[in-house]
């Protein structure tokens, strides 16, 4: 978990943390008029409605896999789903606990933060669907230790594990690494079935549909 804490250290936080405070008092302003939260730039790019529009197709709890601050955790918990966001970052989840105390107590109790690494985890309860927006996949393969695709496939196999059968995974651009073929060897070796999509989303994703009992 170290390496991981440092790679989002307080210090990379505070550099999200500027870039967010571009618009932290717009996020108030949204919030205490009722409006969508976040730049209107997030919810125009489509990005937002796509993951909104998947978690309602499911209607029960989402799980975020590297939530960061919970640019999506808060805006879908703000749409009425509830969500648990996975970080291994303290520091950006506190950052994201800061940024959820301006939401009503309704919101703030559909979204709950969890420190946990995405390569290690186990729920529980499977849920139906699991999300990883914008490229945090990719941390996977630029992590310290094993090679470049063993932290990935522990990823998935903990994905895996924690959906229910027919369950649901969402990857934001999943080509990364070259790694287009592994997910074949991936489909294979954990059971599942999945598309990669570009035409018609904000970002090339890759939807999975657990097939193992
Ligand atoms: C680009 S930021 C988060 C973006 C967020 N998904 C969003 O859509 O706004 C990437 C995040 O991945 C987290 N991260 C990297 N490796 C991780 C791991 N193995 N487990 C959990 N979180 C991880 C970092 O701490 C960081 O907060």
């Amino acid at each position: 978990m170290d390496t991981l804490l440092n790679a989002y250290s307080q210090e990379r936080v505070e550099f999200i943390r500027g870039w967010w405070g571009m618009y932290f008092k717009e996020i108030e302003e949204n919030v205490n008029a009722g409006k969508f939260p976040f730049h209107k730039s997030e919810r125009d790019s489509g990005e937002f409605l796509f993951y909104l529009n998947a978690s309602r197709s499911v209607g029960e709890i989402v799980l975020e896999l590297a939530c960061g601050a919970g640019r999506m955790s808060i805006a879908l918990g703000h749409a009425g789903i509830r969500v648990i966001g996975l970080d291994a970052s303290l520091p950006m989840l506190s950052y994201g606990h800061k940024i959820l105390s301006l939401f009503p107590e309704d919101v703030q109790k559909r979204v709950r933060f969890v420190q946990g690494d995405m390569c290690n985890f186990a729920l529980r309860k499977p849920v139906r669907l699991i999300i990883i927006p914008f490229n945090s996949f990719w941390y996977n393969f630029y992590r310290m230790g094993g090679s470049p695709r063993t932290h990935a496939d522990s990823c998935v196999r903990c994905i895996i594990d924690a959906l229910e059968f027919e369950g649901r995974f969402i990857v934001d651009a999943p080509n990364h690494n070259n790694c287009g073929y592994w997910w074949y060897e991936m489909a294979e070796k954990y059971g599942f079935r999945f598309v990669i999509s570009d035409d018609k989303y904000f970002h090339t994703v890759l939807i999975g549909e657990k097939t193992s009992r």
